[in-house]
Formats: C-alpha cells, sequence, structure tokens
C-alpha cells in the first residue's frame, strides 16, 4: 500500500472509494464539516439526507456508502461517523480509518482517498496522518496465506493506493506522520504475522529464523542462542522448560545502536513460548490452539524492533527473545523440580503450565549481566490479568512510577491502552517456598501480581516494566477495524516509548 499527499480540490479527486466524516453535535443532530457539506452540496444533499432520516447516526466508525453517478471524480463516497462533536482524538481517527478502508477493500477498491478533517481538533498534521495512515494499514490486514478462497468480498489484489488530501500547507508534516505510520503499522503487522502462524510452522527456529530475517534486511546486529550456550549461560528456566519438547530451544538477541556515545541502553524482552500445552500440568482442551500466540509477547519486540531500525531514534535498544515449546514429552519438567536460573536463584516447580515466569526470568537476567536499563517485558503471562482486564487493557507492572507514565503515554499515542498493576511486598508471601528461594506460584488470589512478583525477582537494580499482554493479543471475532486473531499489541506502543526515551534527553 502506497501514501500520498495530494493537494487537489475534493470535487477532482479520482479514486475508487472517497472517505468523508461527520461529528455528531450537542443535540444528536449529525453535522457534516468543511469537506464533507462540499461533497454533500455536489450530491445535492444526499448526505445530509441519509443523517436526517437516523439511517446515519455519526457514531464513531459508522459508515454509509453512496455512489457519486459522475458528480465527483471519485467513483463513491464513503461517510463515516467519527463519534462527537469536540472529542476527536487520533485514536477515533486510527478507527476511522481503518473501518472506512476495510470496507473499501471488502468492496473491492483499489484506491483510497481520506479526506477526514481533522484541524481545529488539537491534533496536530504530524499525528493524525500518522493515525490514519496506522489505521488504514492495520485495517486491512488479514492472514490469509494457508486459504485457497478468495477473502470474501474482496478481489484478491486489495487496496494499492491511499491519497491524504491536504488542508493547509503542512506537507512536510503530513509527510512525516506517513513515514512513522507506515514503519509502525508495518511492524505491528509483522508482529501479527509470526503470532497468526500455525504453531507448526512458527517453531522456535522459525522464529529466530524470521527475526534474523528482519534483522538483516534492516541492517540490525543479531545473536541466536543454541542450548550449549545456554548452558554455559546457567539459563536453567528456559532449559528446563524446553525439556520436554522435541524442538530446540533458542535465544534471541538483536542490537540497534542509535547512539554511538554509550554503551547504555533499553532491553526489549518478550515471552516466546511457540506453544503452550502446560507441559505435565496439562491444559484443558478448549481453545489449547489459541496458545500458539504464547510468542506474542516476543513477536511484539521482534516488531517494534523493525519500527525502531527504520526511523532510527538515537537511542540503543536490545531485544531478547527466550522462545521455546511447553511440551510434555518424556523428559519434560515435573512439579517438584528445583530449577536454578541465570542469576542464581533457584525456584521450586509446582505447575509447569507456569512457563513464561521460567524463560522470562533468564532473559531478565541477561538484561541485568548486559547492564541495560530500562527493562521492559511483554509476555502473555496470567490468565488472572484476562480476569481483571479483558481485552481492553494490557496489565502494567513498574518499579519506576516514571517509566510507568512514559508507557502510558506511549500507549495513548498508539491508541493502547495500560492499566497500572500493583507490586506491593505483600504479594510476595504467595510465593515464598520452603525448599527454594522462591516458590513458582501464588496459587489464585492475584496470580498475575504474583508472577510479576516472580519477575521482580530477577531485574536487579534496573528500571523495570513489565506488561501483560494475555488478554489483548487476541481478538476471538473479526471486528469491524480488525481481523479475527492477533493484534499486534505492544508493538506500536514499544516503537513509540523508543522515540519518546530517545528525543526527551
Ligand atoms: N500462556 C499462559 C497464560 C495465558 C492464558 C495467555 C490465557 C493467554 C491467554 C500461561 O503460560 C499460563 O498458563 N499461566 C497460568 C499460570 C498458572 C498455572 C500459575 C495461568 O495464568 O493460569
Ligand atoms: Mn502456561
Ligand atoms: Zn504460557
Amino acid at each position: 500500500m502506497e501514501f500520498q499527499v495530494i493537494t487537489s480540490g475534493v470535487k477532482d479527486v479520482a479514486c475508487d472509494v472517497l472517505v468523508v466524516g461527520a461529528v455528531r453535535g450537542q443535540g444528536g443532530q449529525v453535522e457534516l464539516p468543511g469537506t464533507t457539506a462540499t461533497v454533500d452540496n455536489l450530491l445535492n444533499g444526499l448526505l445530509h439526507e441519509i443523517s436526517t432520516i437516523e439511517e446515519f447516526k455519526s457514531n464513531l466508525g459508522e459508515l454509509a456508502a453512496v455512489h457519486t453517478m459522475g458528480r465527483l471524480a471519485a467513483r463513491r463516497v464513503l461517510l463515516v461517523g467519527l463519534g462527537e462533536q469536540g472529542k476527536l482524538t487520533s485514536q477515533s481517527l486510527r478507527r476511522a480509518s481503518a473501518v472506512a478502508a476495510r470496507q473499501a477493500q471488502s468492496t473491492g477498491a483499489r484506491t483510497l482517498c481520506l479526506a477526514l478533517n481533522w484541524s481545529g481538533s488539537g491534533i496536530d498534521a504530524e499525528e493524525g496522518a500518522q493515525a490514519e495512515v496506522e489505521g488504514a494499514l492495520l485495517g486491512t490486514y488479514s492472514f490469509r496465506k494457508y486459504q485457497h478462497s478468495e477473502p470474501q468480498g474482496g478481489n484478491g489484489r486489495g487496496i494499492a493506493k491511499v491519497e491524504l488530501l491536504s488542508y493547509d500547507s503542512q506537507q512536510a508534516q503530513l509527510q512525516e506522520g506517513i513515514r512513522r505510520g507506515v514503519a509502525l503499522a508495518e511492524a505491528a503487522n509483522f508482529a501479527r504475522d509470526l503470532v497468526n502462524e500455525p504453531p507448526n510452522v512458527m517453531t522456535p527456529t522459525e522464529l529466530a529464523n524470521r527475526a534474523v530475517a528482519m534483522a538483516k534486511r534492516f541492517g540490525l546486529e543479531y545473536q541466536v542462542l543454541d542450548r550449549p550456550q545456554m548452558e554455559e549461560l546457567g539459563m536453567g528456566g528456559l532449559l528446563a522448560v524446553s525439556q520436554g519438547s522435541a524442538q530446540p530451544p533458542k535465544f534471541i538477541i538483536l542490537r540497534y545502536q542509535g547512539d554511538k556515545s554509550t554503551k547504555q541502553g533499553m532491553a526489549l524482552v518478550g515471552k516466546g513460548i511457540t506453544f503452550d500445552t502446560g507441559g505435565i500440568s496439562l491444559k484443558p482442551p478448549e481453545r489449547m490452539d489459541e496458545m500458539k500466540g504464547d510468542m506474542a509477547g516476543a513477536a511484539a519486540v521482534i516488531g517494534a524492533m523493525q519500527a525502531i531500525a527504520t526511523l532510527k531514534p538515537p537511542i540503543n535498544v536490545t531485544v531478547l527473545v527466550p522462545t521455546t515449546e511447553n511440551m510434555p514429552g518424556g523428559n519434560a519438567y515435573r512439579p517438584g523440580d528445583i530449577v536454578r536460573i541465570m542469576n542464581g536463584k533457584t525456584i521450586e516447580i509446582v505447575n509447569t503450565d507456569a512457563e513464561g515466569r521460567m524463560i522470562l526470568s533468564d532473559a531478565l537476567s541477561y538484561a541485568v549481566r548486559e547492564g541495560l536499563s530500562p527493562i521492559i517485558d511483554v509476555a502473555t503471562l496470567t490468565g488472572g490479568i484476562v480476569v481483571a482486564l479483558g481485552s481492553v487493557m494490557t496489565g502494567l507492572f513498574c518499579n519506576s512510577e516514571q517509566l510507568c507514565q512514559e508507557i502510558i503515554e506511549a500507549g495513548k499515542l498508539a491508541g493502547e491502552k495500560y492499566w497500572p498493576m500493583p507490586l506491593d511486598p505483600e504479594y510476595a508471601e504467595q510465593i515464598k517456598s520452603d525448599i527454594a528461594d522462591i516458590k513458582q506460584t501464588g496459587g489464585r488470589p492475584a496470580s498475575s501480581v504474583t508472577a510479576a512478583k516472580i519477575l521482580e525477582n530477577f531485574v536487579g537494580n534496573a528500571q523495570w516494566a513489565h506488561l501483560d499482554i494475555a488478554g489483548t493479543f487476541y481478538v476471538e471475532s473479526k471486528k469491524p477495524y480488525q481481523e479475527k486473531g492477533a493484534t499486534g499489541t505492544a508493538t506500536r506502543t514499544l516503537a513509540n516509548l523508543a522515540l519518546l526515551l530517545a528525543y526527551q534527553q
């Protein structure tokens, strides 16, 4: 998909679908702002007519399509609701653009013109363009490589060109917004591809291969550790979990050097369980297939690194991905085992399904040994966070208030929501062991918190944040703005965070 800024009048833009916005006024009536009113006039009041007969209320993402019958150069006009007047945000622009692009694509459009004017809303040109571009790319994403038939209603080719109508002469800002939007959305879609691949394809070896291919393409340093090197480093957690699997484990390292003046830098750590059966503590069969997505944390940090390598902020970033399957093989680790993590601490195993914290403990220890800070880990870690926050917000655990606020801010720029969760010392009572340094699980109460408390044992003095994305990595059913399956959550937030940290110093 190619993006362009164009300055011609709305009457003369030639495209398959011209997208214009509407808002809902104080009294509930639909308002057609600037460009939309112009289009309405050209169509003899057709848009106004649709909105008065209660067919269209201008809720966010609501659509109405009309043919132009040659009155405009565009073949069709898609009226999209932007929600309440005065409440327009970059996230509503992103959603509106996603819904419109998705709808246009499903009706066979090849070219799209976006004329959603946001001037006067407080959103600047760059942010608005970025949101529109992200919306179009994220909204039209699909994963159909294993299907012969055409996607429903599609022409199998998709939208080739998107033109953004420019209102004020802020060409440079719009172009920069496009550049960012493309980099971020392509990174998120790359992460979605990694997660959507079936688990017989996306093995630890394949995940490493895809990460290395990306690293080569974007000029990153990379290294993939194998079992002997893990043994040498004492990565007991990763090795224990991998024991039950026929697939060899990998430890993926990607390095981006944007600031040559220092060795300091941030670490992005992602949970890379390519399939989680639960191991000996086997999971029930219902929806176990979704556990192919237990490497969504890994996908997010690898994806974020692609965006970072594209946008080149002046900061150093290291990606660390411990990856293995969690299988109940004959050599699998058992409840009752005691496992020694890379930093020397021992963990008493009680439930082999709590494998994420085992492999992350080694990766966090590795980040600390490298002197990296802040460290941000991303993981589909607990069912508990799904109970607490559902699919709306990601659980955010931090040992630094400042880092917490920066992540929330970076999330806002991406339209991704994070909710602060506690790390109160009293929760550590639940993970005391009689025979090892720590017990692997703290029981049902506050299980997402006790999981984070385990990780806290391995972060040393670094600034650290843990993102539990178990509720947000996947959508079960198609949404108007999104395909069923992987969401690519946290990818754009993490790339935004790197930009934020790089330019604030
Ligand atoms: N990968 C799962 C967590 C999960 C659940 C991710 C639902 C996505 C959707 C994790 O490895 C797990 O099994 N966690 C257990 C831990 C428990 C055994 C202490 C959980 O949260 O139930
Ligand atoms: Mn598990
Ligand atoms: Zn898991």
